[in-house]
Formats: structure tokens, C-alpha cells, sequence
């Protein structure tokens, strides 16, 4: 068994301005929930690996999955073509450890470096990191599963078609073909997308339980990843897909924060070797009892320098109140025209997976949150 690499803590705080990675974050690396066989993750990654076994022989693809998600900005954005420019880059949606490394925010960050060792189809799955808002499908760490697949110029030069064709043609049967795999018989359609390293892109979306649901990124390797690989006459398809995502709605799992509880009314009802396609005949997720929201609404004027985003005021209740916030919500917005000031209610929501919350500690951690937001974000309470 492979040991799960640790990120020490004076790894991670570095004192410098770019600086943004919180403790309720860095308590998160190295978790490996992927890893852990009886997790519903990994349950996952193991029938998505099943799949490129059965379709590409076994062993064919080499899997990887315990890359370390600290990585620099060259691996995250630069390698796989990401403009100066994105919002990607940004502090807001993005964890800095210092200005050139980062916690990833996709898998797709090991695409070149694994090329370049030689590698020519794996997967890659591991924990990735973004700060967003809250609510039961967001959660600041989650998980991906990235593919490629090289193709050697013998492969190319037998085909009628032309590579980039062979390419894209392939893609796209090999991706239905894991959507069937993993949802059963089901509507499938390709949607155009933009991904700065594939050219075309598509999204994969699935109609499942009355609703279309996309599947996955993918598209055509960019010429330029290759050569810098030194694949130089090369043709490759990459995708990239969310296991959280996929989880739910495969196991019926309402909440994202659940994949992190050790509550045994959920771990219990994981196992290896449970999965089938569609969920059809696999004994879903019991939720048991949700336990009683709370709601907390606070109101504030946003400081004058536009330094306030959602993001932050998500990390802020997030480093805060940990897994107990469900969601944070934006229920009113104005401007005074006499001053020009702007006035933001949010409401929280906060709600444990495992127990009941007591009104004298939800009070005291919307109190928390109050002050954190006032030194923090510089807001002025109402
Ligand atoms: N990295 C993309 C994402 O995080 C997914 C992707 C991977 C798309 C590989 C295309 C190819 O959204």
C-alpha cells in the first residue's frame, strides 16, 4: 500500500500576501478519502478504473492517485495553456500558498508532467481546491478524475481518418461508453465547451432523473501541450470529470459535506464492490433523519474599496463554522443614493449532518461570524 504523502503545516503557511489557505483547508490535505476503499469516492474511482480495464485491457491505463495537490502555478495554469488573464488565476477562486504554488484546482495540472515522464494513457484522480460559495453541492475541497490518452503515430498512420479525427472519434466513444457504464442505458448529448487546453471541448450530459446532467469536460489534447512533451507528431483527447457530483446522484447522497463525516449511519453503508450501473439493483444511500436548519441572517455595508466577493465571505464563515454551514445566501441587495453605500443580507444556513445544533452554539458562532466579518472584510454591521 502506498502511504498518503503529508503536507507539513510550515509548507503550507508561508507568510507572504498571496497567502489565502485557511486551517479548516489545510486539515483537509491528505485525507484520501479517494483512496479509501470503503469511501463511496473511491467506490467510484474503482468503477470508473473497472471500465478502462474492460475497454482497454487491464492495466493499460496507469492510474495515479496520490499525486501531491501542492503544485505551482506553472503546473495548474501556464502548462495547460491557461490565458495570464483567467479568473481561474485570481486570489478569489484560487488557494495561493505563496505567488507561484498553489493548492490545484484541477487534475488537469499533472497533464503535461506526466507526458513528460513518458506516460502516454493514465488517470489521474485526487483532491482538488476552490473557493466558492456555499451551498449542498459546493464544497472547497472535492475531487477529480482527469484521462488521457496518447496516440502513437503507428495508430494514427493505420486509420482512415485523419489523427485529430481518430482523436475526437474515439473521445467520444470511449466517454458515452463510461457514461453507459456508469448510469446504465440513458439519453446522452455533447455540448460545445471552452477548455484552454483542448481544442475542440466538449461537456458530456446525461438525462437522469428527469434533468440533464453533465458528466464531464473533455476534448482534443492542444498541439502545443504535446510538444512540450516532446510528442511532437502526436495525437491525444484528455477529460476531466467530479466525483462528488457523479457520487450523489449514483448513491443518492443529498449533502456534500456527508463524503467528509465519519458518522457510521453513513460509512456503513459504503462497500467495495456495491457499485452498479444506474444504480440499478445497488441498495442507494437511507438517509437518515436531517436534523432541524437554523437560519441566521446579518446585514452589513460593504467596505468602499471592492475588495468584498462572495468567495471571501464564504471562507470567513467557512473558517468559522466549519461543516456546521449548509449554505450562505445572498437575500438582498441596495444602494443608499445619498451616500452611494451598498447593503448586503446574507442569510446562513447551518445545520449539522450528525446532530442536533443547540441555540446557544449557533448564536455564538453567528457572533463569531459577525466579528470575523467586521476585522476580516472591514464591513460595517447593521
Ligand atoms: N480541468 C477541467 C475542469 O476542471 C476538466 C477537463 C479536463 C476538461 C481535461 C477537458 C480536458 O473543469
Amino acid at each position: 500500500a502506498q502511504t498518503p504523502r503529508a503536507v507539513a503545516r510550515e509548507d503550507v503557511f508561508i507568510d507572504v500576501p498571496e497567502n489565502n489557505v485557511t486551517e479548516y483547508i489545510y486539515d483537509k490535505i491528505g485525507a484520501n478519502l479517494h483512496r479509501k476503499p470503503e469511501h463511496p469516492l473511491c467506490i467510484l474511482k474503482s468503477a470508473i478504473m473497472d471500465y478502462f480495464d474492460e475497454s482497454y485491457g487491464e492495466g493499460n491505463f496507469t492510474m495515479f492517485d496520490d499525486l501531491c495537490p501542492v503544485v505551482s502555478t506553472y503546473d495548474n495554469f501556464d502548462s495547460v495553456l491557461v490565458p495570464e488573464d483567467h479568473v481561474s488565476r485570481s486570489l478569489n477562486d484560487t488557494y495561493y500558498i505563496t505567488s507561484d504554488t498553489v493548492l490545484r484546482c484541477h487534475t488537469s495540472a499533472h497533464q503535461l508532467g506526466l507526458l513528460k515522464q513518458g506516460e502516454t494513457r493514465f488517470l489521474v484522480t485526487g483532491d482538488v481546491y476552490r473557493r466558492d460559495s456555499i451551498d449542498a453541492t459546493h464544497f472547497p475541497v472535492f475531487h477529480q478524475m482527469e484521462g488521457v490518452r496518447v496516440f502513437s503515430k503507428e495508430e494514427t498512420s493505420k486509420s482512415d481518418l485523419t489523427p485529430h479525427e481518430l482523436a475526437s472519434q474515439e473521445l467520444k466513444n470511449t466517454l458515452e461508453g463510461l457514461a453507459r457504464h456508469l448510469f446504465g442505458e440513458v439519453e446522452l448529448r455533447w455540448v460545445d465547451a471552452y477548455f484552454p487546453f483542448t481544442n475542440p471541448s466538449y461537456e458530456l450530459e446525461i438525462f437522469f432523473n428527469g434533468e440533464w446532467l453533465e458528466v464531464l469536460g473533455c476534448g482534443v489534447m492542444e498541439k502545443r501541450i504535446l510538444r512540450d512533451a516532446t510528442f511532437a507528431e502526436e495525437e491525444a483527447w484528455a477529460f476531466g470529470l467530479g466525483l462528488e457530483r457523479l457520487a450523489m446522484v449514483l448513491f443518492g447522497i443529498p449533502d456534500i459535506r456527508l463524503f467528509w463525516t465519519t458518522d457510521e449511519r453513513f460509512t456503513k453503508q459504503f462497500k467495495p464492490g456495491m457499485f452498479r450501473s444506474g444504480g440499478v439493483g445497488m441498495q442507494k444511500f437511507k438517509s437518515y433523519s436531517k436534523y432541524p436548519p437554523c437560519y441566521k441572517d446579518v446585514s452589513f455595508w460593504l467596505p468602499n474599496d471592492s475588495s468584498f466577493t462572495e468567495n471571501n465571505l464564504c471562507e470567513v464563515v467557512r473558517a468559522t463554522a466549519g461543516s456546521l454551514v449548509e449554505e450562505v445566501k445572498l437575500i438582498d441587495e441596495f444602494c443608499n443614493p445619498k451616500t452611494d453605500r451598498v447593503s448586503n443580507c446574507y442569510r446562513i444556513t447551518y445545520r449539522s449532518m450528525d446532530r442536533s445544533l443547540t441555540d446557544d452554539e449557533i448564536n455564538a458562532l453567528q457572533e463569531s461570524v459577525r466579528v470575523s466579518l467586521v476585522e476580516e472584510m472591514g464591513v460595517t454591521l447593521r
